[in-house]
């Protein structure tokens, strides 16, 4: 049932080719120019008049809903904001009727995420559930959702729920955006193919397997590893860092890249791996001068870069290449190689990959 892989985790990883198609067929129609899912259609004006998005979330699937608040703030101009359901839920949050809450939950089943969506439902919101588990608690709890197609997620450590998550959010941002007009009609027609044309990005961002292979045997005994990157690629940071502390135990955080020099600067030395995310698209230069900070305090330098990357490769102690992309779809492909690098120290490691300790995959209680 691993289908030939070691591990739910690993085959997962590999299935994101496949399920971020699932998760866009029959919605996505880059050469008619349209996207159609009805979730969305039959609500269209709850979102076109929305004040504003409020997304909820717990864990990976509040850092795609942190990716969401780019996209939908870049495409539709619509004011976003992104908040930890179980923060939401108890601190007496101004929700009115003209709020668009979007609850993001892989299982649909997490307590927190739950409670948070009755209680914007009390004061009159109109909730859109983002749930990837069919008929699920959360699915049912909305007024209208889009599930994701990622299919069973087996592994604790979410991956493809994260991406086909991203797919169906950044669908719902392309829609918005037409009808409102705030994305001219080429920069809307070249996102729509260039998200056709994803899954055979992704497939070859797997083939980073390799390098990060051998980049996991140099940094495997780490005890600390920070993770940078800016833009849209700041989530991805993130969610870099999750993944490597829950399977590996290993402590990473993740930043912002600018922040670094306002705290964790401190802790760079030579025993310190710093994952920097820094695509040609985006805030290149600026990556590139974090990373000479890094490099004069002797860190040393793992780097995601675009494929033919010169500049970063000139400072960085292993480069990991991934395939060019515009800057708000750059997240589907940054993220595999950190999937895959934190996958493959735990297992040198040694650890239960799919079954990390003190943790479980729905977390129903809060
Ligand atoms: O099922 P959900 O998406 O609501 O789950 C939210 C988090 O519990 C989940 O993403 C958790 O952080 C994962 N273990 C991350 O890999």
């Amino acid at each position: 049932e691993k289908g030939g892989y070691d591990h739910f985790m690993l085959k997962e990883i590999y299935e994101q080719p496949s399920v971020i198609k699932d998760t866009y067929r029959g919605r996505l129609h880059a050469n008619e120019g349209m996207i159609k899912m009805a979730g969305v259609e039959d609500n269209i004006e709850k979102f076109t008049n929305a004040h504003r998005i409020l997304i909820i979330a717990c864990g990976t699937s509040w850092h795609a809903g942190l990716v969401a608040e780019y996209i939908f703030e870049e495409f539709a101009r619509i004011p976003v904001e992104v908040e930890y359901a179980s923060e939401f839920r108890y601190r007496n949050p101004i929700i009115t009727d003209k709020d668009v809450v979007i609850a993001i939950s892989q299982s649909g089943e997490t307590a927190d995420t739950l409670a948070a969506i009755k209680l914007a439902k009390e004061k009159g919101a109109f909730v859109f559930g983002v749930c990837n588990v069919v008929g699920s608690s959360i699915s049912r709890e909305s007024h209208a959702g889009a599930y994701t197609h990622a299919g069973p997620e087996i592994g604790v450590a979410s991956t493809k729920a994260f991406t086909t998550q991203i797919t169906v959010l950044t669908m719902i941002a392309l829609r918005l955006a037409k009808i409102k007009g705030t994305l001219s009609k080429t920069e809307y027609h070249t996102y729509l193919s260039e998200l056709e044309m994803m899954p055979e990005k992704v497939q070859e961002a797997l083939l980073t397997n390799e390098v990060t292979k051998e980049i996991a045997s140099v940094y495997k005994n780490a005890s600390n590893c920070l993770y940078l990157g800016r833009g849209y690629n700041f989530p991805v940071a993130l969610e870099g860092a999750l993944k490597l502390k829950e399977i590996s135990y290993i402590h990473a955080e993740g930043y912002p890249a600018a922040e670094m020099k306002h705290g964790p600067i401190a802790l760079i030395d030579e025993q310190m791996p710093v994952v920097v995310i820094a695509p040609k698209q985006g805030h290149y230069d600026k990556v590139v001068s974090n990373i000479q900070e890094i490099k004069s305090r002797s860190g040393k330098i793992i780097a995601v870069v675009t494929k033919g990357d010169e500049q970063v490769r000139a400072l960085a102690d292993h480069v990991i290449e991934i395939p060019e992309s515009s800057d708000p779809l750059s997240p589907l492909l940054t993220t595999i190689p950190l999937q895959l690098l934190s996958y493959h120290i735990a297992v040198m490691r040694g650890c239960n990959v799919d079954q990390p300790r003190n943790l479980a995959k729905s977390v129903t209680v809060e």
